[in-house]
């Protein structure tokens, strides 16, 4: 029952290892002042201090009688269970509303469509970001739904994922399974140097609230699973370019070999196939190209017609979305994964840097 910093250079919950649940929330600011907007992040950055602390805010039991309870109270004396809460804002919040124009990281911009894309707008858009991360699901949906609570007249919830057990694997975890029953994980960012890299935004920042920031990636992506699981087995391997049990690159042994992309079969055939997933991906064939993937496995029951609803809560976390853009400019055309996947969802968010201490909020250099 440890608790993470929430006060840093970065924000917590990016490099964080991946706790085992995530409550994903994304919020459209429903006010045009600026003034409450700013009073709503005051707000929730200090309940989001409390949280992590394992604290509640305001009361869960007032002492007068007809006093209406502060916290909801869900989480009392559970402690912080690891709770990370990390804040993003969409390009929409640089818009006229806010007089945040001036502002605008020219990283920030839509995630253009792609081939493959089934975007639905409820999962889709939106101008906040909340995800919150624990290894308790019940402390995580606490603190999401306070900050909604506390957030009422000012933004309006437009949609809500929750994960369960990571699809991701930080420095020294093991590697988990995604929901097709591979391991998700293996060739992450996880170095001090890939971090500066890749992730955080430097010194050289166009805006320099951003600095120490990182821009979050969302694409909420449905597995169509009864489909993938009358797959025979060559064809699941030949779709990832690993094995499913070791994880193993084709051609290796064992998980964290270096894939060969240059093997070739008998029949002259790459051993791993060029339009497996890993082969696509892998930053040997992307100019260099790596992101940090922080994703949860999701369902949300069973559709309209009785299929599992479930699948990937995609998150990756990179110092410019155009490495995302890269990847999956190459994944939404080629990718063997895409008969069994469907993009539902999509977000792009800036991700301020860490908070120095109480008094400072989320978006101050911005009012
Ligand atoms: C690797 C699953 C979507 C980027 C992998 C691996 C699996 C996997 C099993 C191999 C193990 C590993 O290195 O982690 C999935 C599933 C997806 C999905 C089930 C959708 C439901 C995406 C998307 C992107 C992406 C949308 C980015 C646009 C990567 C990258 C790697 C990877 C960069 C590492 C490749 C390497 O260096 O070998 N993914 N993935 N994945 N995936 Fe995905």
């Amino acid at each position: 029952d440890s608790a993470y910093d929430f006060y840093g250079p970065h924000q917590a919950g990016i490099r964080t290892p991946p706790q085992d649940h995530l409550v994903l929330m994304v919020f459209d600011v429903t006010t045009t002042s600026a003034a409450e907007l700013q009073v709503m992040l005051a707000k929730w950055s200090a309940a989001i201090a409390q949280y992590t602390g394992g604290l509640a805010v305001g009361a869960v039991e007032p002492e007068r009688d007809l006093a209406v309870p502060g916290d909801t109270g869900e989480a009392e004396g559970m402690g912080p269970n690891q709770l990370t809460v990390t804040l993003g804002f969409a390009p929409s919040m640089f818009d006229d509303r806010f007089g945040w124009k001036p502002h605008r990281p020219a990283a920030l911009v839509d995630i253009p469509a792609f081939a493959s894309d089934a975007l639905t707008p409820g999962y889709t858009g939106g101008d906040i970001c909340v995800q919150a991360c624990a290894s308790d699901p019940q402390v995580a949906y606490h603190a999401i739904r306070n900050l909604a609570r506390m957030a009422r007249t000012t933004a309006a919830t437009r949609y809500v994922v929750q994960g369960f057990g990571r699809a991701s694997a930080g420095a020294g975890q093991t590697t988990p399974r995604n929901l097709m029953g591979f391991k998700d994980g293996t060739r992450n960012i996880t170095t001090d140097d890939d971090f500066e890299k890749f992730v955080w935004v430097g010194d050289d920042a166009d805006q320099q609230w951003m600095i120490g920031g990182s821009y979050l990636v969302t694409r909420k992506i449905h597995m169509l699973i009864e489909t993938w699981d009358a797959d025979f087995i060559g064809d699941q391997h030949a779709v990832f370019g690993r094995t499913k049990v070791q994880g193993a690159p084709l051609g290796g042994a064992h998980e964290f070999d270096t894939p060969d992309f240059a093997a070739k079969a008998a029949d002259g055939s790459p051993v791993i196939p060029a339009t497996s997933h890993v082969a696509l991906a892998a930053h040997e064939n992307n100019g260099g190209v790596k992101i940090l993937r922080r994703g949860y496995n999701f369902t949300d029951g069973i559709d309209s017609v009785g299929r599992l609803d479930a699948g990937l809560m995609f998150i990756s976390y990179q110092k410019d979305p155009a490495q995302f853009v890269a990847l999956q400019s190459k994944l939404g055309a080629s990718d063997r994964l895409n008969e069994y996947i469907r993009h539902v969802g999509s977000g792009v968010f800036a991700v301020p840097p860490g908070l120095s201490g109480a008094g400072d909020y989320f978006g101050k250099a911005l009012f």
